[in-house]
């Protein structure tokens, strides 16, 4: 039953909400043969190519006060910083001796960084490294400045939307912040021509199995070219200090559900998964990832970027990932590659 409703999604590559439905809640006997399943739609579309993004998290000063969130505006534990220009192209040009072909530049939401200062860095770090994809990862901003981040020259943007259900966004977001707006950005993203990235906590606080059939619902309408999750974590300076994590297998599960719903997107593997699981990222790839972001951050600032608790390689230099992964990928049948790692729909911008 369960695994002709699995077979009926890779062919279909959509479901309805009880189909869906019925899927989360059953996972326990299909884990296996999802992952089987996505694996091969992955290897169908990318092939055994893992992506590599260098992820260089530049701020965490944060006007947002997410009830989630280490460097939400009211944690005034979180020892706050700003990467210069200087050490972020600086942070670019040893990523790219390591091979990386993308970059992502990952901030909270820090008016510091306006337009005035992200454009010019955009092209510095484009001129520096032309055969490079650069993908910014900086909150929600005006149509206006999106416009402009994009001419300047970036060229996909993470924005996860975090729940498809308003109530419960409005639960995980209290104060200023509304659903309306974020789905608008991504929207606005999307329409100004960046690669854009969608996503989502997996087992974040008041999240349910309808809620979850529902993103599926959502992800397979916007069509995102990526697609971000990872478990909901702790952090022991929030209000949810004393909610339980998501776990490794919702995860993982949901992992494979995306890909068989959104053949062509490219799905990381990501740091959170790894941090609750220390097979997590190998499992990924074996349930249809294909995209890793390891850390390019400066090895003195890793461990003040904690979104949630115990996160993994705050003091591991980034050479040092690299090799850790390259092992890990080749267990899995599967090999890094050096590539900017477009999407299949995106290989050359105009
Ligand atoms: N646990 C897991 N993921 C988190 N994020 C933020 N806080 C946490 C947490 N406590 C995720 C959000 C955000 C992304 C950058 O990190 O989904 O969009
Ligand atoms: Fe950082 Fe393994 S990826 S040490």
């Amino acid at each position: 039953m369960m695994t002709e409703l699995l077979d009926k999604l890779k062919t279909e590559t959509v479901l309805d909400r009880d189909g869906y439905l019925s899927l989360i809640r059953n996972r326990a006997q299909i884990r296996e043969y999802a992952a089987g399943l996505a694996g091969t739609v992955r290897d169908e579309v990318y092939g055994k190519k893992i992506f590599i993004r260098g992820l260089i998290e530049f701020t965490n000063y944060c006007k947002n006060n997410c009830s989630y969130c280490g460097i939400r505006a009211g944690n005034d534990k979180a020892d706050r910083y700003r990467l210069t220009p200087e050490e972020i192209t600086g942070c670019a040009d040893s990523g790219y001796e390591l091979g990386f072909r993308t970059f992502v530049l990952q901030g909270g939401e820090d008016a510091y960084f306006g337009d005035d200062i992200l454009v010019p860095l955009i092209k510095d770090i484009k001129a520096r490294h032309p055969d490079c994809a650069l993908t910014l990862s900086v909150g929600e901003r005006s149509y206006e400045s999106y416009r402009r981040l994009y001419e300047a020259g970036a060229d996909r943007y993470l924005l996860r939307h975090e729940t498809v259900n308003r109530e419960h966004y409005g639960m995980l977001h209290p104060g200023g912040m509304s659903w309306d707006n974020r789905m608008q950005c991504l929207r606005n993203l999307k329409e100004i021509g960046f690669q854009t990235g969608a996503g989502f906590m997996v087992g974040s606080p008041g999240q349910t199995d309808e809620d979850l059939a529902d993103e599926l619902l959502f992800l397979k309408e916007l069509k995102p070219e990526m697609v971000g999750i990872g478990p909901f974590i702790p952090h022991k300076d929030t209000p949810f200090a004393d909610r339980p994590a998501g776990t490794a297998e919702l995860t993982l599960f949901l992992l494979s559900l995306i890909r068989l719903t959104l053949p062509d997107v490219l799905l990381p593997a990501t740091t959170a998964l790894a941090t609750v699981d220390p097979k997590g990222r190998e499992l990924a790839i074996e349930g249809g990832a294909n995209v890793l972001m390891p850390n390019l951050s400066p090895v003195n600032v890793r461990g003040k970027y904690l979104l949630y608790d115990d996160k993994i390689c705050t003091g591991e230099e980034a050479a040092q990932c690299i090799e850790c992964l390259k092992t890990r990928v080749e267990k899995t049948g599967c090999e890094i590659v050096t590539d900017r790692g477009d999407h299949i729909d995106r290989k050359v911008r105009n």
